[in-house]
């Protein structure tokens, strides 16, 4: 039974922690570079953890977005929501360019899926620091920025530099900046190198990668193996309390270097 794989890691789950050191991995079968499936296990590894983890009652969740997230979302269930009132935050604003994937639209399906309820934050993502310290002063959200400091968990997604800068609208010149500055990783609006350290930072409303540590329940959900170098770039910041939630594609990959 699932709750059985939760207690007990198995054997890679344990090597693939400790490499990457945090207290736990889940990694299910299969590669999501050429298996969409993959997500659907992925959900379903995230819907036992929360239940195993969150008390019952009032929780706060914050979640992130990308692909990653936005895939596995549908498969969180509403026996999760029995006995709890669960409460989806957005970590962030919107990302323009893909309503899907962006954190407001994930929490709505959370919400759906668990009977829970939800907050949104209608805001662009990337800000200028005048408007940031506006911003952040405005009732309706600085509510939600309130529930993001005292949430119970983080659900968020691990993306590649490159890739993240380009939804982020960035040029030519400033992609080849960033790729000058090696940047391998992108979380949180900061992008790290392969050495974990933090190369370029996005002025964003939401949850600030500093307060991440202080969340006790923190699942990062990524995937292929595409994004193993992302992974291992940015696993040397998370917080211990960081549940990994990955595939054979990515964990082999990972595995198999240095
Ligand atoms: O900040 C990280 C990204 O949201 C991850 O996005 O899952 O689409 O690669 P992705």
């Amino acid at each position: 039974p699932l709750i059985d794989r939760l207690f007990n890691a198995g054997e890679t789950e344990v090597k693939l922690a400790r490499k990457l050191g945090i207290d736990r991995t889940i990694i299910v079968p299969g590669n999501a570079d050429l298996q969409d499936r993959v997500y659907e296990e992925m959900g379903e590894q995230l819907n036992s953890a929360l239940n195993l983890l969150l008390p019952l009652g009032h929780s706060i969740i914050t979640v992130l977005g990308g692909i990653d997230v936005a895939k596995s979302a549908s498969y969180l269930s509403k026996q999760l929501g029995n006995n709890r009132q669960l409460e989806f935050v957005p970590g962030r604003g919107a990302l323009g360019e893909n309503v899907t994937t962006q954190s407001n639209t994930i929490v709505q399906e959370m919400a759906a899926k668990t009977l829970g309820t939800y907050k949104t934050l209608y805001l662009p993502e990337q800000v200028s620091e005048v408007a940031y310290r506006s911003l952040i002063r405005e009732n309706s959200i600085s509510s939600v920025l309130q529930d993001i400091s005292q949430s119970d968990a983080v659900i968020h997604g691990i993306g590649l530099a490159q890739e993240m800068a380009k939804r982020r609208g960035y040029d030519s010149i400033r992609l080849s900046e960033l790729r000058d500055k090696k940047a391998v990783t992108e979380c949180f609006g900061c992008f790290f190198d392969d050495t974990g350290k933090i190369v370029e930072r996005i002025t964003q409303v939401g949850l600030q990668f500093e307060n991440l540590k202080k969340i006790p329940h923190i699942f990062a959900l990524a995937c292929g193996s595409r994004k193993a170098d992302a992974i291992k770039a940015y696993m040397p910041n998370a917080p211990h309390q960081t549940w990994l939630i990955t595939d054979e594609g990515a964990s082999n990959a990972i595995l198999k270097e240095k």
